[in-house]
């Protein structure tokens, strides 16, 4: 008998615990180690605490540990801190961690080429690390067997996007009701996330490439950088309804948020057109957006598949068990969630989750 699992009664314990010994002394066994169920403490750092999709993937966290201690009695602590987009802030928060005897770090990178001081210190202190969402590069990641990354494939979430906008633009009603100025192109804005994000980089190049691969003729008017956020989103779609007034005949955001920030925009400058918006993520809001016709199309990134998959890790890398059966390692260190499409005619669907 290795383990006791901590809600044992002290009676039980102490019962156990003579029963245990007497057994070693009978087969002459010299020691005899029974530790009790070791509670798992797992630490989660985010990149910053004000980003809506990072935020709902904590929640679900936390749901999936609350849910786990009542089906297995073992205590989980689960502690979450932003780093307020500073790399230094999350390098010390690692370091207070793993001082602290944290089983496993979940590591939302600030700058996801800069993970080597983090991994340096859990090398050291032999602590597992999974990164998620903000991938860090193959070469920091095949430095050590015990980090892992789960997040998705931005390439998908960027075709997806444009098989969204080839489906409308499909149809001859749609296409006449978007190409504003009926020339038979399409004029278009991009919303971008954040400089050097993975996320960032390909959705922005591969959606339009898609659109063109299916032979529709675009024109770019301008792309800005949003940093994911709404009011951000709002602001540079302010800039560009100033600089293009009668031309922006659709939207390509980078994330929701953005797309929600455009559509803002659009609203409170009462603009002639009413280009068609598309998002990712599927986030509430966005949801609420398409159902109410506002927001055309998103496509749905799943927080709580990425937040139920990290903690299975964290959970089985805390308490030395093998990773459960759903856990499906690609290069014995990648977990990826698909991704899928979300508009009017299925959004019922995922605003029921
Ligand atoms: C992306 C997501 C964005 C933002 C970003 C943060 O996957 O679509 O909304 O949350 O991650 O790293």
């Amino acid at each position: 008998m290795k383990t006791i699992r901590h809600y044992c009664s002290r009676s039980l314990t102490k019962a156990l615990v003579i029963m245990v010994t007497a057994s070693a002394i009978l087969c002459g066994c010299g020691t005899v180690s029974m530790s009790p169920s070791k509670d798992v403490k797992i630490a989660v750092l985010t990149y910053d605490e004000h980003d809506t999709f990072v935020d709902s993937m904590t929640k679900y966290m936390t749901k999936w540990c609350r849910q786990k201690e009542k089906e297995t009695g073992k205590r989980i602590t689960l502690s979450v801190v932003g780093a307020k987009k500073s790399q230094l802030t999350q390098n010390d928060q690692v370091q207070k961690f793993i001082s602290e005897n944290y089983d496993v770090l979940c590591v939302n990178l600030v700058d996801r080429t800069d993970a080597m001081v983090i991994i340096d210190k859990a090398m050291e202190s032999d602590t597992p690390v999974i990164f998620f969402n903000r991938e860090p590069v193959e070469e920091d990641l095949s430095r050590w067997d015990k980090i892992y990354y789960v997040g998705a494939l931005a390439r998908q979430s960027a075709e997806m996007q444009a098989k969204i906008i080839t489906d409308a633009l499909s149809d001859p009603q749609k296409f006449a009701s978007i190409d504003a100025n009926d020339n038979g192109t399409i004029q278009y804005v991009i919303l971008e996330g954040e400089a050097g994000h993975q996320d960032t980089l390909v959705r922005t190049s591969v959606c339009p490439k898609e659109l063109m691969k299916a032979g529709f003729s675009l024109e770019k008017l301008g792309d800005e950088y949003a940093n994911w956020d709404r009011d951000q989103g709002r602001t540079r779609m302010r800039e560009l309804i100033d600089r293009y007034p009668f031309q922006i005949e659709m939207v390509i955001a980078n994330n929701d948020d953005m797309a929600l920030g455009a559509i803002d925009a659009i609203e409170e400058s009462n603009y002639p057109l009413d280009p068609f918006v598309v998002g990712i993520n599927g986030t509430e809001e966005a949801l609420e957006a398409i159902r109410t016709m506002k927001l055309d199309g998103t496509v749905y990134n799943d927080s709580k598949g990425q937040a139920e998959m990290i903690m299975e890790m964290a959970y089985a890398l805390g308490s030395n068990e093998e990773f459960p059966g759903n856990v499906d390692l690609t290069f014995n260190k990648y977990v990826f969630t698909p991704y899928s499409m979300i508009t009017y005619d299925n959004v019922q669907k995922y605003l029921r989750q």
